[in-house]
């Protein structure tokens, strides 16, 4: 199968979080998407969440008019932003489970568990030409019932990993990575385009952009946290260059 390009979309929700630490209109999560574009990124990505507790509707209408490249809505399989996100019609939608005391999207989509609800929500966006994207962990039940549930995209959660990783419990990041490896393999097998994304630093960035079945990255938080000190721009570009590090051992591979 022929490689695919690696994209890098970045998520703007923390330039949002930050924002409304003060609820005025600054920093601008569009102008961070405006920037990130120019750097490098190929798509942006924001999440509107139920409780509005970062990204507002209005930075929704304004990402999908103002930005040039593809815009990637994240949320939750409600009627509500189901309306939502048709009116404002996204490249793509990522569905991903919502819990209001969560600190951050915690754990994947349960699939298998919510079929039943998934698949109609799942057939109006792909009606509508909205590219369905489907956040769950690499699990093979879950990745099996997504591409029964014909959604074209998976995003594999790497949170679990990436944690392991950061914390140094080398036994479980080794357990996790694995789990990854063979659940990106088993959903391009079965024809899904494999996207992964949740805590994703340099190294991670890099370590994943050598599975081949990966075409795309969603990182935000760890993005966001950089640009601090050394600008948006910057990270943007130091991300790149480590997902295209990872990307050469794919095509160096014998
Ligand atoms: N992908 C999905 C589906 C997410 O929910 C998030 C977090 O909003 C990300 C990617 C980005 O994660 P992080 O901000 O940890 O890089």
């Amino acid at each position: 199968m022929p490689l695919p390009p690696l994209r890098l979309g970045v998520n703007v929700d923390h330039v949002a979080t930050l924002r409304n630490a003060r609820s005025g209109e600054r920093p601008d999560p569009v102008r961070a998407a405006l920037l990130a574009i120019e750097a490098g990124a190929d798509g942006i990505t924001a999440h509107l969440r139920e409780d509005r507790r970062h990204i507002r509707d209005s930075d929704m209408a304004r990402l999908k008019a103002e930005i040039s490249k593809p815009l990637n809505f994240e949320m939750a399989a409600t009627e509500d932003m189901l309306r939502i996100s048709l009116a404002t019609k996204p490249h793509a939608v990522c569905l991903v489970p919502e819990r209001r005391e969560e600190l951050t999207t915690e754990g994947g989509l349960d699939v298998v568990g919510q079929h039943n609800l998934l698949a109609p929500f799942i057939a109006r966006l792909n009606d509508a030409g909205i590219r369905v994207s489907l956040f769950i962990s690499a699990d093979p039940p879950q990745i099996e019932m997504a591409a029964k549930l014909r959604a074209p995209v998976i995003e594999i959660h790497t949170g679990g990993w990436c944690d392991a990783v950061v914390d140094g419990h080398a036994d479980k990041a080794e357990a996790e990575w694995q789990r990854i490896v063979e659940g990106a393999a088993l959903a391009r097998a079965a024809g899904l385009e494999v996207h992964a994304g949740h805590g994703l630093d340099y190294q991670t960035a890099e370590t994943i952009s050598a599975l081949p079945e990966i075409a795309e990255l969603n990182i935000g938080y760890f993005m966001m946290g950089e640009a601090l000190f050394v600008g948006l721009g910057e990270t943007v570009r130091q991300m790149r260059s480590a997902m295209d590090r990872g990307r050469r051992k794919v095509a160096s591979r014998p």
